[in-house]
């Protein structure tokens, strides 16, 4: 893909088709006021606008310009094509309200009622230094060095107003978010987007991912985030080495799903409908109860459904020399108390893939709707 546009209803990155890279950054807002808060995503507006449309970050670029000054653009997207930039914007609850219970920035009363602390799920070992923040931005493009070059480019422009808290980069997707793309792999070897919401599926997309007009009257804080979405992020490492000696058998199982196609276990091909009653000799259901996708699927979770957007991660190895790899779970859904946090709670207590599973490191953040032409400002809502 070449560009997409960064100006419309919903901002770009959620349902345009799910690229082969991602850089995310969660940062903590060291402003000092609502001024410079409000100036910091203006200018972060500014050049997402321009870097999203192959442009460089400033009017110079990195090779022209005051020759005393540095150069408003790094330089090293110079020579590359846009390669499908987008660029996506999310605050963190603590951007309304800190930890200690202070608003910083007047916006207390604008805290919409899902953005919730999220409960501790069973089996979590997160990393506060790899979890949260007060703004997070998530860069896909189809090149690597353009994802950075952007986060790159957003950090620089947010100096004095805000620092990296912590950053995935993430390779290879794990789900297609368009019915034009193949289905990917996760490093588990198992396709992954298989039964994930396609952009499409437009009566899916409104009911699961963006957050509707109605949500506002039961919670007027919300009312700026309608047309948005909230972005669920969990770092989940992968026992990979413990995996690799795991039956191919116990392999499918675990999952429901066969290894070469991506079929349910019930039968069929990639896209047949899996059938939970379905049972084998013995009497066991071929899909069993223990299984990732009968646990995750909408008949177990009241019908709930969400955009996956993950990528798989390696991070070097520790100090027993195992791969610090997995896979960066990213998640759009309208609402993560009934969208979400259900669902966890039960994957991380009775699905038999958290054997080989970690969560090392989680966020929440409400994602606001797109920036309407000529709009200066992500997030803005009138006031
Ligand atoms: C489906 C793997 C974590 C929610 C799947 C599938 C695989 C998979 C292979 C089947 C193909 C597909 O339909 O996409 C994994 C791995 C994970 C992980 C390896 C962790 C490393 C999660 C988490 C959630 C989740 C944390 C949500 C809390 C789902 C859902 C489906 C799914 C909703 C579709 C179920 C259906 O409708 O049939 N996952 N997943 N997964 N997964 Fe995961």
């Amino acid at each position: 893909a070449g560009t997409f546009a960064f100006t419309g209803a919903h901002q770009a990155g959620i349902v345009t088709p799910a690229q082969d890279r991602l850089y995310l950054a969660a940062f903590d807002v060291t402003a000092k006021d609502r001024d410079d808060l409000v100036a910091l995503l203006q200018r972060w507006t500014t050049v997402a606008a321009r870097l999203t449309q192959g442009l460089s970050a400033g009017p110079y670029g990195p090779a022209s310009g005051p020759y005393d000054a540095p150069p408003d653009d790094t330089g090293e997207a110079a020579d590359l094509p846009p390669a499908g930039l987008t660029i996506t914007f999310g605050f963190g609850r603590t951007l309304f309200r800190t930890a200690a219970g202070v608003d910083r920035f007047g916006l207390a009363d604008r805290l919409p009622a899902g953005l919730i602390e999220l409960p501790h799920f069973p089996a979590d070992n997160l990393d506060p230094a790899r979890s949260d923040g007060d703004l997070v931005v998530q860069a896909c493009a189809d090149d690597p060095q353009v994802a950075v070059h952007a986060i790159r480019n957003l950090s620089r422009t947010a100096f004095g107003a805000a620092t990296i808290r912590w950053t995935q980069l993430g390779f290879g997707r794990t789900s297609s978010t368009s019915t034009a793309q193949r289905t990917p792999r996760n490093l588990f070897g198992f396709k992954d987007g298989t039964a994930n919401i396609k952009a499409e599926d437009a009566t899916a997309v409104d009911e699961h991912v963006w957050v509707p007009a109605s949500a506002a009257v039961d919670d007027p804080a919300s009312a700026w985030l309608v047309g948005g979405s909230y972005l669920v992020a969990r770092r989940i490492r992968m026992r990979i080495e413990t995996w690799d000696r795991t039956s191919l058998r116990e392999q499918e199982n675990l999952v429901g799903r066969t290894k070469a196609e991506g079929a349910p276990l019930s039968g069929g091909a990639e896209f047949t409908e899996p059938d939970f009653d379905v049972a084998g000799r013995g009497g066991a259901p071929l899909i069993p109860l223990d299984s990732h996708v009968r646990l995750a699927h909408p008949d177990q979770n009241a019908g709930v459904q969400m955009l996956r957007r993950g990528y798989n991660f390696t991070d070097g190895n520790d100090a027993l020399g195992r791969l610090d790899a997995g896979l960066f779970f990213l998640a759009f859904v309208q609402d993560p108390r009934t969208h979400y946090v259900p669902m966890q709670n039960t994957l991380s207590r009775d699905d038999g893939l958290m054997e080989y599973l970690e969560h090392t490191g989680s966020g929440l953040f409400a994602v606001p709707p797109g920036i309407p032409d000529g709009s200066l400002v992500v997030g803005r809502d009138g006031t």
